[in-house]
């Protein structure tokens, strides 16, 4: 199987963590267009959704699926979303499609978090992704002083073909933090929140996922 099938058996497998007549959070990335595509199939079960990135509401409306703000609803029933990487514990590293600041609020406000992943992402210590962090751009090089001294090696995310910064849909910059054994997610999250400037990290510890679907070439592994 091609990590293009893996992708799109657990965003099917997805499905049966929808709750119908419920609000729905859509994550951002390949394996989310799979579990989006997935989802156009049952959109009549569903209320709607709130979407984590622009480019997932596109998806999303292109199917004709109803798309709120989340200004306008008080709760989801479930967030599903691929991760960078994920450990045993549900902790993860996401923002490699630069949507973390937006996943990471729609979760916050989800009941249950399902991770959607092809098998080659789950990993014993986080770290071997380069970790994303969003930052105001003012605040680029500050931040990544900080994140140095740390223990990282911080490198400014750039558009592709070019020098200039990517900029995220909230207007933020994205710096790429390598070299990190990330041992204590849940300390390290916290402490790089603490530095002035981050919009947010893309370490998903405090709030993990619930439940984890693996892809894998002999068949769909569920981790709680
Ligand atoms: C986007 C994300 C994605 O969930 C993560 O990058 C995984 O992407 P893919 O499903 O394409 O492997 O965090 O910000």
């Amino acid at each position: 199987m091609t990590q293009d099938e893996l992708k799109q058996a657990v965003a099917r497998a997805a499905i049966d963590y929808v709750v119908d007549g419920e609000i729905i959070g859509v994550g951002t990335g390949s394996t989310a267009n799979f579990f989006i595509d997935e989802l156009a199939r049952i959109k009549d079960r569903i209320k709607g959704t709130v979407a984590s990135s622009e480019a997932t509401a596109a998806r999303l409306r292109g199917h004709g699926i109803p798309v709120y703000d989340l200004n306008d609803v008080s709760s989801i029933a479930v967030y599903i979303d691929g991760a960078d990487e994920i450990n045993a514990g549900g902790a993860m590293i996401k923002g490699g499609g630069a949507a973390l600041t937006r996943e990471k609020i729609v979760a916050s406000v989800s009941k249950k978090f399902v991770c959607i992943a092809d098998g080659s992402k789950l990993v014993h210590v986080l770290g071997k992704f380069p970790l994303p962090v969003e930052v105001i751009p003012m605040a680029r090089a500050a931040v990544m002083r900080q994140l140095e001294a740390l223990g990282g090696q911080p490198r400014l995310r750039t558009k592709a073909g070019s020098s200039d910064p990517f900029i995220t849909d909230n207007g933020g910059e994205i710096i790429d933090v390598a070299g990190l054994s990330i041992v204590d997610p849940v300390a390290l999250e916290t402490q790089i929140n603490q530095i002035v400037g981050v919009i947010a990290v893309g370490l998903f510890a405090q709030r993990g996922a619930n439940v984890c679907l693996l892809g894998r070439p002999d068949g769909l592994q569920t981790l709680t």
